[in-house]
């Protein structure tokens, strides 16, 4: 059997996984360090770097050696992502790869999030190259990215718009701060917002908020912004505090209309591509792309629409080694051969230059 063992370290998880020539996984580790930061409201690039160079050997440890053996391709993430954690991955996959005398991947980060809607499930193995509808739209709605892409091949890969300023996730965390209700905030967020009797799973908002629906224009391209609708609910929050409000869940009204705002302005650029492009398949990614309303909001527009959607399983939506495994998979499917890489903290695929 060849194994592919991919590494990921660009962020706050520490991941390996190894898979199949198929793509099934045969060996996943995560070590999350979520709680770690938490108390600091954030990931401290300092302490998360030090976290990875401790925690890979360790998860390292609990392969078994039959399984390494099987070895045959190593991939790491190396960009973009926190300098000092993509280093950690990539000089650890040096060692290994210099050790078992196997070539090595530098891998995009985004670009196993871009993919990772047709992995399996775990238990089946995921479409093979030749199953994947090219060219589609793809959507990456995560913590620190917000990026609509058109996908032609595994490589091939067109940077339609992105964001001007904060990402959707990161919105969404500095409005849970705001709140009081801690970080990460999506997910904490959704289930506030599900307490509004006026917010429907197809997050349709009916109540006493009126918030922007930003860039809800074709002047702005395929480019987000979300740093103006960070301010209006600042200024929400700020009016409403102090404000004696028996028996009112303000604070979940107001979230609802905060997901509903962000649901329409991704919405708008993404039936824009479709029209543009005339594609047939959509994909949203990213850890944003767990929440339900987005999910059941683009699923029914998508039929409206006549076009496919892909959501990757929930627990391939936030950082995870799985994914990039998978990515390996699919550039060895395509015959892409392992090039010369350094660890690259900015690195956007579509911008001049990302595949040289
Ligand atoms: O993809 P990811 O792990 O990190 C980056 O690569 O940036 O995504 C993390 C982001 C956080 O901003 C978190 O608040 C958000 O995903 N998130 C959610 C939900 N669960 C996590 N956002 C909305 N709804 C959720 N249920
Ligand atoms: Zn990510």
């Amino acid at each position: 059997m060849r194994v592919l063992c991919a590494v990921e370290t660009s962020f706050d998880e520490t991941g390996i996984a190894l898979c199949d020539s198929a793509g099934l996984m045969r060996a996943s580790l995560l070590s999350s360090q979520v709680e770690l930061h938490a108390p600091y409201g954030g990931c401290v690039p300092e302490l998360a770097a030090r976290t990875h160079l401790s925690d890979l050997p360790q998860l390292w440890r609990h392969i078994e050696p039959e399984l390494t053996s099987q070895i045959r391709h190593i991939g790491v993430t190396s960009g973009p992502g926190l300098p000092g954690c993509l280093l950690a991955g990539v000089n650890f996959c040096r060692g290994l790869a210099a050790h078992y005398g196997l070539p090595l991947y530098g891998l995009n980060h985004l670009q196993g999030h871009i993919f990772s809607p047709f992995m399996g499930n775990g238990s089946e193995p995921g479409d093979s190259l030749a199953d994947i509808p090219f060219p589609h739209v793809a959507l990456l709605v995560s913590g620190g990215h917000t990026e609509l892409f058109l996908v032609r091949g595994v490589d091939d890969i067109e940077l339609l718009g992105q964001t001007q300023d904060d990402a959707v996730g990161e919105l969404l965390d500095k409005v849970s701060a705001m709140l009081g209700l801690g970080y990460p905030g999506g997910a904490r967020l959704e289930k506030l917002a599900r307490e509004h009797p006026g917010m429907t799973e197809l997050a349709d908002y009916e109540g006493e908020f009126e918030l922007p629906v930003p860039m809800r224009s074709r002047k702005y391209g395929y480019n987000f912004s979300y740093s103006g609708l960070k301010t209006a609910v600042r200024n929400q929050i700020h009016e409403r505090i102090g404000k004696v409000q028996l028996g009112s869940n303000w604070q979940a009204s107001l979230v609802a209309a905060l997901f509903s705002s962000v649901v329409e302005s991704l919405w708008f650029k993404l039936e824009r591509a479709v029209e543009e492009h005339q594609v047939s398949l959509i994909t949203a990614s990213g850890g944003v792309a767990i929440n339900g309303f987005i999910r059941a909001a683009f699923a029914d527009r998508a039929a409206k629409l006549g076009v496919n959607l892909r959501v990757p399983h929930p627990r391939h939506c936030l950082d995870n080694a799985e994914m990039m495994a998978w990515l390996l998979k699919l550039k060895l499917e395509a015959g892409i051969p392992p090039v010369e890489f350094d660890a690259r903290s900015n690195w956007v695929p579509g911008e001049p230059g990302w595949n040289e």
